[in-house]
């Protein structure tokens, strides 16, 4: 039984399948429309979400399932007083396959332990966000016919991001990637990651300022200032407005560039952005459905 904790549990082989019947699922949606009959998906939430929770939900109806779950941790037994291990234990007798996003970081590991359903780490706290991963390099692969070959900056909350730790270790395995890293001083990339592209010789660089790398860039992917992260505040208020993204900005960017964001967005891009043809974020939360739908038939071994 397999299941999927960090993007680095499948090979790059095993993921050009994925993406392959990713982009199958998009052209002939109904060819899968009852490849997940009779199968239930859960979803164990117990950290706030919308896309990737109803983006679970749709793919798994979409594939001609059904599902059960809860959204907040507050209305489980969590509540009560109940551990991960056993509730997925219990939830192993109810559903096939399971998705579970937690505040604690490894949780979804916990839980995978005591399985006997394939589980899949919809998120754990500041640590991995894997499917959020297989979305955006579903994204870029689509979009920009490969996964090598280009310069991506990662700008705003590289500190909490998850999404951002999960792409940058995903990356690492394509050619010729180079990595800027857009923050402010307060939300730098951990040094964990820092000493992982040391060690493989991969070309990276950390600044401050978007305007200067922006001409530069091939991709862009911008993030969230993670305020459920936050000790403190006034840290938060300080810093949740530090990028802006706006039409004057895009202006210095290559006229290919994209845009990605695995959005909630709240100010870091204006909307004015949504009208340019570069940004790929609302693509990206649909490519999100496609490649769902695809790792629950890999897991589910119906591929
Ligand atoms: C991300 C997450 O939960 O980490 N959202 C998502 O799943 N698309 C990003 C975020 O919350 O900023």
């Amino acid at each position: 039984m397999r299941h999927l904790m960090s993007p680095l549990d499948f090979t790059t082989e095993e993921l050009e399948k994925l993406f392959c019947l990713a982009n199958d699922i998009e052209n002939n949606k109904e060819k899968y429309a009852h490849a997940c009959d009779g199968k239930i998906l859960a979803t164990c939430f117990y950290e706030p979400s919308t896309r990737t929770r109803l983006s679970f939900e749709s793919a798994m109806i979409r594939l001609g399932g059904q599902v059960i779950g809860f959204s907040d941790a507050g209305s489980s037994s969590a509540a009560k007083g109940e551990s991960v291990s056993d509730t997925i234990r219990v939830i192993s007798g109810y559903a096939d396959i399971c998705a579970m996003r937690h505040p604690k970081e490894g949780a979804p590991m916990v839980a995978m332990e005591k399985s006997l359903i394939p589980v899949i780490n919809a998120g754990d706290g500041g640590h991995q966000h894997p499917t959020q991963t297989l979305t955006d390099l579903l994204t870029i692969r689509s979009l920009k016919g490969s996964l090598s070959g280009f310069t991506i900056g990662l700008c705003g909350d590289l500190k909490f991001g998850r999404t951002v730790h999960s792409l940058i270790d995903a990356l690492v395995r394509y050619d010729n990637i180079n990595f800027i890293f857009i923050s402010p001083d307060e939300l730098k990339i951990p040094d964990y990651i820092i000493e992982m592209l040391k060690n493989k010789n991969i070309p990276y660089k950390e600044v401050s300022s978007l305007d200067e790398v922006m001409p530069q860039l091939d991709l862009l992917y911008m993030t969230r200032v993670q305020k459920e992260r936050f000790f403190n505040e006034e840290d938060y208020i300080r810093l949740k407005n530090y990028y802006i993204l706006d039409t004057e900005k895009m202006q210095l960017a290559k006229p290919d560039m994209l845009v990605l964001h695995p959005l909630p967005r709240v100010n870091e891009i204006s909307v004015e952005v949504d009208n340019d043809p570069r940004a790929a974020y609302f693509k990206q939360a649909e490519y999100g459905v496609y490649v769902r739908m695809a790792l629950i038939l890999t897991l589910l071994e119906l591929a």
